[in-house]
């Protein structure tokens, strides 16, 4: 276990040291002493960045559920695998032991068998957070069916996009779904979206809130009689290391969102290995998640980095807010959670609501805090610190991105020092590079540039689903032999990172990863509307919030525009959902562009800030006129 968990600073250097000269070496020691392998790899790692093409672990044969589920029986059969904390306070929570999941999950893939699912086929899950959807998500990857989970906050449109994109054969649904005081009809949305994807040859259905729903003969089943009939076991389906084990859609900057592939061996021992380091891991810690698998976060930190520790992971159905402001606090207190990660938007709209949420309730169990998802500002960071970790449980600041697939920017808890707003070091095995925007290094600290990644590691996303060529524009096209990640990043005096945004045409709104260009989509089919712009801007509690630019076909006041705004946010929310509803809306007769036709986001960007005053040369515009006329009318 030497290589496992990392001590202090010094150890952090060693080892980070031995993991870039060395990373075969490294990568190979870790994957031995740690997994269960049917068979081992014949090569550590192949990788051509400019294919690109990356292969960790080739030739070797395993199952992941094996490593998360199977293995732990022997050890820690009754130990809880996953505390299901349900929407409703007054509802019980549910402890799921090592043996009872082995069990859920075997019986839920013969169902899939049965119903004609099997190896590299893809299964879209569109589940709220109940215990159904980590068990469907590890059912499919008992039998080498390709997961692809999708919110089960997005629209029906968005919904079908996915199914359709990744041909995806089943949707696993339930009636609906508690969120708060509400509840949603999640059947209705997938009936929607179905009308329009033919492949989908089954639907299953699992109950939640026992709602009157529409069954569609011969395609519909309820999943519980299905799953008492079932074989408690089901062998594993072997898979080779570089096999797909997900898809997980992120958006991207056009309008079709971009299906992540993840791979079965190195996805596995990347994110394991990062659980148990970045959350200081150890047996009989309680560890809590608040993310939605519908997410990486979920996927990699609630799902299987920690299943692969034998750990113990809560599940929460709910929201922070409902029944009050105390919700989070009270489940920490209930469950006696030792690692709590969460997401800066949280922090800031818990923290506007006041400390006496937090005062009664015992939070001393917790010994390790982290964030992830969008830049912490100080001041959310500090409320963690002073009042939830009240100074004693260190804050990982985690950067990473589905596409990375794990944790790549962190402090390593009682190792690294932390500071406010910085994610600080590489994790172990993670080379990055700052560039400018000649395509050079910037070497040295005390310097700032678009981040990079200079080396490939294990869980990296492989390829976007049907479609490779995107995936080498979108990540290594921008500079040579480098995964670009989008962000813009400094280097401070010592060599901790902070990550200070996005540089394209993406926005983080509450933790979520926006593109601009499908919300362009949606808004540029109001019949009114002949052309959009959507950048953000700092807002207190969501981080960044919407601001939209609108050219109507009819100027003049023709249309009320406050009707129009409504129509607007209608659209994108059946489009897209409400989490990408614009906070505002200015009409305009024109937007910024540069001679190729390119809008200047720039400067929009800079507009809807309200941080005029260093616009930079917009001579060189088409039509500098229309800057004018959008300052004058800023909202
Ligand atoms: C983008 C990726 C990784 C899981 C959640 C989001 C931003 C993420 C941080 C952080 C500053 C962060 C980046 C990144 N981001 N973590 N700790 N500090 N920014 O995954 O939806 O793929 O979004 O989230 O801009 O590129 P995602």
């Amino acid at each position: 276990m030497s290589n496992y968990h990392i001590k202090h600073l010094e150890e952090y250097y060693q080892v980070y040291r031995k993991s870039v000269r060395n990373p075969e070496v490294f990568w190979e020691e870790i994957a031995e002493e740690h997994f269960m392998w049917r068979k081992k790899w014949d090569n550590v790692l192949s990788w051509d960045f400019t294919k690109p093409e990356v292969k960790w672990f080739e030739g070797a044969k395993l199952n992941i559920t094996e490593n998360c589920i199977d293995r732990h029986i022997y050890t820690r059969g009754d130990k809880t695998a996953i505390i299901f904390e349900p929407n409703n306070p007054d509802e019980d929570a549910q402890h799921i032991t090592y043996r009872q999941l082995h069990d859920k999950v075997c019986r839920f893939a013969n169902v899939l068998k049965e119903k004609g699912i099997g190896k590299g086929d893809r299964v879209c899950i569109y589940l709220p957070m109940i215990p159904e959807l980590a068990i469907s998500v590890l059912a499919c990857a008992r039998i080498g069916a390709i997961h692809s989970v999708v919110f089960a906050g997005f629209s029906s449109s968005a919904l079908a996009t996915r199914v359709k994109d990744c041909d995806a054969k089943m949707v696993i649904t339930s009636d609906g779904s508690y969120r708060g005081s509400k509840t949603i009809d999640l059947k209705g949305i997938v009936d929607d979206a179905l009308n329009d994807c033919e492949g989908v040859e089954s639907v299953l259905v699992a109950k939640r809130i026992h709602s009157e729903i529409n069954m569609k003969e011969g395609r519909d089943h309820w999943l519980e009689p299905l799953l008492e009939e079932a074989y408690h076991d089901c062998v594993p389906e072997i898979m080779d290391a570089e096999d797909p084990l997900f898809i997980l859609y992120t958006s991207g900057s056009t309008g079709q969102p971009k299906g992540m592939v993840h791979s079965s061996g190195g996805y596995m021992v990347y994110t394991a290995y990062t659980f148990k380091n970045v959350f200081q891991y150890r047996e009989n810690d309680i560890y809590w998640c608040t993310a939605d698998i519908g997410w990486i976060t979920g996927h990699s930190y609630i799902v299987y980095g920690p299943l692969a520790n034998g750990a113990t992971t809560v599940m929460f159905e709910g929201v922070p807010s409902y029944p009050d402001y105390g919700r989070f606090w009270q489940i920490v207190e209930k469950h006696k959670v030792t690692q709590f990660y969460t997401a800066p938007t949280a922090i800031r709209a818990l923290a506007k609501e006041g400390v006496e949420h937090v005062e009664n309730h015992d939070l001393s169990s917790l010994k390790v805090l982290g964030t992830v998802g969008e830049p912490i500002n100080e001041e959310a960071w500090h409320w963690y610190d002073d009042n939830i970790g009240k100074r004693k449980a260190p804050i990982v600041d985690t950067w990473w991105q589905t596409e990375t697939g794990g944790i790549m920017i962190t402090p390593i808890p009682f190792a690294t020092p932390t500071k406010p707003t910085y994610a600080t070091l590489p994790f172990i095995g993670i080379q990055p590079a700052l560039m400018d925007e000649q395509g050079q290094e910037i070497k040295g600290n005390q310097v700032d540039g678009r981040l990079c990644i200079k080396f490939p590691w294990p869980s990296m996303a492989r390829t976007i689903w049907g479609n490779h060529q995107r995936y080498k524009d979108t990540y290594f096209s921008a500079f040579e032999n480098k995964y670009f990640t989008g962000d813009g990043a400094l280097r401070d005096e010592v060599g901790y990172y902070r990550i200070t945004g996005r540089v394209d045409d993406v926005v983080i709104v509450s933790g979520h990863n926006l593109g601009t260009a499908p919300i362009e989509d949606a808004i540029n089919e109001h019949p009114a509307v002949s052309e959009s712009a959507i950048v953000g801007f700092p807002h207190d509690i969501k981080g960044n919030a919407l601001y939209g630019y609108v050219i109507l076909k009819e100027t003049g006041e023709s249309r009320n525009h406050d009707n129009l705004r409504k129509e607007i946010n209608q659209l994108i929310t059946e489009q897209i959902g409400p989490i990408a509803k614009l906070d505002k809306i200015q009409f305009t007769s024109g937007l910024p562009k540069t001679r190729s036709g390119k809008i200047m986001r720039r400067i929009l960007r800079k507009i809807a800030s309200n941080d005029t005053a260093n616009l930079g040369d917009t001579s060189t515009l088409l039509n500098p006129d229309c800057v004018k006329e959008i300052m004058d009318g800023v909202l």
